[in-house]
C-alpha cells in the first residue's frame, strides 16, 4: 500500500475541496492519502511518503509565499519521489487558459521554481462574493468584470471541472 502526501495551500478552503475528490478517487486503489494543510504543518518530514501532491490556490496573481518557501525546502526529497503540483485559479475556467502549457499562472510560477513537478494540474476555481471581506470582494468582483466573469453580488459559482480532477487523481494513482 503506498502512502500519499497531497499538502495543500488554501485560502477560503477551495483547494482543500479539490484535495478531498482527489482523495477519493486515489484511495480506494490501494493507497492510504494523507492531506495535510501547509500552513499547519510548514516543517513537515516528506520522506515517509512514497509519492507527493503538492495544490496551492492562486491569490492576486501568485500562490501564497510559503508555497516557494516549502518547496524551496524540500526540492530535493520531491525530486526523488514520484510527485506533482497543482494550482487552483478562476482564470483557468476559460478553455484557453486551463492546461498547464496554457495557465498563465503556471507558466510564471515554473520559471520561478527550480523544482520540475512530473505531473502537472491546472483546476478552476470558485467565487462566493459574500464570503470575502470588503476589499477582497471589491478587487476580485474588478477582476471579474475585466475578464468578462460574474459580478452580481450574490453569485457563488463553482468553476471546477470535477472530471478533470478526478482524472488527476488517476494520473496520481499510477504515476
Ligand atoms: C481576493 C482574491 C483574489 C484572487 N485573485 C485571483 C487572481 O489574481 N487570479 C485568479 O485567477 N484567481 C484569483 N482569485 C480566485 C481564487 O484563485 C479562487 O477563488 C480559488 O478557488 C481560491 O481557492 P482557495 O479557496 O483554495 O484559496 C482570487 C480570489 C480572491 C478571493
Amino acid at each position: 500500500m503506498a502512502k500519499i502526501l497531497i499538502i495543500y495551500s488554501t485560502t477560503d478552503g477551495h483547494t482543500l475541496e479539490i484535495c478531498r475528490r482527489l482523495k477519493q478517487v486515489v484511495e480506494p486503489s490501494d493507497h492510504r492519502v494523507s492531506i495535510i494543510s501547509m500552513t499547519d504543518e510548514p516543517y513537515l518530514d516528506l520522506e515517509p511518503f512514497d509519492k507527493i501532491v503538492v495544490g496551492a490556490s492562486i491569490r492576486y496573481g501568485k500562490h501564497r509565499p510559503y508555497v516557494y518557501e516549502f518547496i524551496k525546502r524540500n526540492e530535493q526529497i520531491l525530486d526523488s519521489k514520484p510527485n506533482a503540483f497543482f494550482t487552483v485559479n478562476v482564470v483557468a475556467r476559460k478553455p484557453e487558459k486551463n492546461r498547464p502549457e496554457t495557465n498563465p499562472y503556471l507558466i510564471k510560477f515554473l520559471k520561478q521554481i527550480s523544482w520540475r513537478p512530473r505531473e502537472l494540474g491546472v483546476f478552476a476555481g470558485k467565487i462566493d462574493y459574500q464570503k470575502y471581506h470588503f476589499w477582497d470582494r471589491q478587487m476580485i468582483r474588478f477582476i471579474m468584470w475585466i475578464t468578462q466573469g460574474p459580478t452580481d453580488l450574490e453569485t457563488v459559482v463553482e468553476f471546477t471541472d470535477w472530471k478533470k480532477v478526478e482524472a488527476f487523481g488517476r494520473l496520481i494513482s499510477s504515476m
